[in-house]
């Protein structure tokens, strides 16, 4: 397709940097709770060691690492190589021998149809303009096995009151990570493409999905608790 969307091609932050790399993790700690998150997306997923899980847009592999214990096999997908390659490192310290790491997004991924059991998407979706997470989306689904889930989690602008919110997030950023942080979070709305919430529920819903529950904090960190209808 001449007309597809290169997402090989960072938008807003340079995951493709060896230097945002190297301070991803530590940053991050200033504002998430990773651990959290991460038994909130084993709780939704409930993995056992038949399951095979994607993990898109694996970032510094957090996920993957926790899941792969948990699991059959761990797919790590990312287009950043610095990124998978810090994914490789911590899974061989690890022994972790059942991870896969893919250089592929969620537009180029290649796995059969209903042959994944849990998708994890954490902090990556809004790389892609509305249009082309539908696509994603659909493609997960579509990879995505009767009765499997999907944790999707995101910044996600609210429908009311959406700058304040933005304005607000990106007050409280700096107040936690002072000015790479704020610096952070202005570049995340001036340059990449977070959508509000009623477009990703309709976006979700448009894909198949059942939306079982929906978490946010900050006002703009939105969990969506997604399944597969059986
Ligand atoms: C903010 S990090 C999130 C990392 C990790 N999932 C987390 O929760 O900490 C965003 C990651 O998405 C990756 N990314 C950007 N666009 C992508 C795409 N189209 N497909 C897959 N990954 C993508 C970036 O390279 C980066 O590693």
């Amino acid at each position: 397709m001449d007309w597809q969307y290169n997402e090989f091609q960072q938008t807003g932050k340079d995951y493709a940097s060896q230097e945002e790399v190297d301070i991803y993790d530590p940053s991050h700690d200033d504002f998430r709770n990773i651990q959290q998150e991460i038994t909130e997306a084993e709780n939704w997923i409930l993995p056992t060691q038949q399951s095979r899980i994607l993990d898109i847009g694996c970032g510094t592999g957090n996920f993957s690492i926790h899941f792969s214990e948990r699991c059959e096999r761990l797919y790590a997908l990312d287009i950043s190589t610095p990124m998978l390659a810090l994914t490789r490192k911590k899974a061989a310290e690890k022994n972790r021998d059942n991870i896969s790491c893919i250089n592929a997004g969620y537009l180029t991924f290649d796995f059969p149809a209903c042959s994944i059991h849990g998708l994890i998407s954490s902090l990556s979706l809004h790389h892609l303009p509305d249009f082309w997470k539908s696509v994603a989306l659909k493609r997960m689904f579509t990879v995505l096995a009767p009765g499997g889930r999907l944790y999707l989690h995101d910044v996600v602008i609210p429908d009311t009151e959406s700058e304040q919110a933005i304005q607000e997030f990106i007050d409280l950023q700096g107040e936690r990570g002072g000015d790479f942080l704020r610096e952070d979070t202005q570049i995340h709305f001036k340059e990449e493409y977070s959508t509000f919430d009623w477009i990703m529920q309709n976006l979700l819903q448009n894909a198949g999905f059942l939306v079982r529950n929906k978490s946010c904090r900050d006002k703009v960190l939105a969990t969506y608790f997604c399944e597969k209808p059986v």
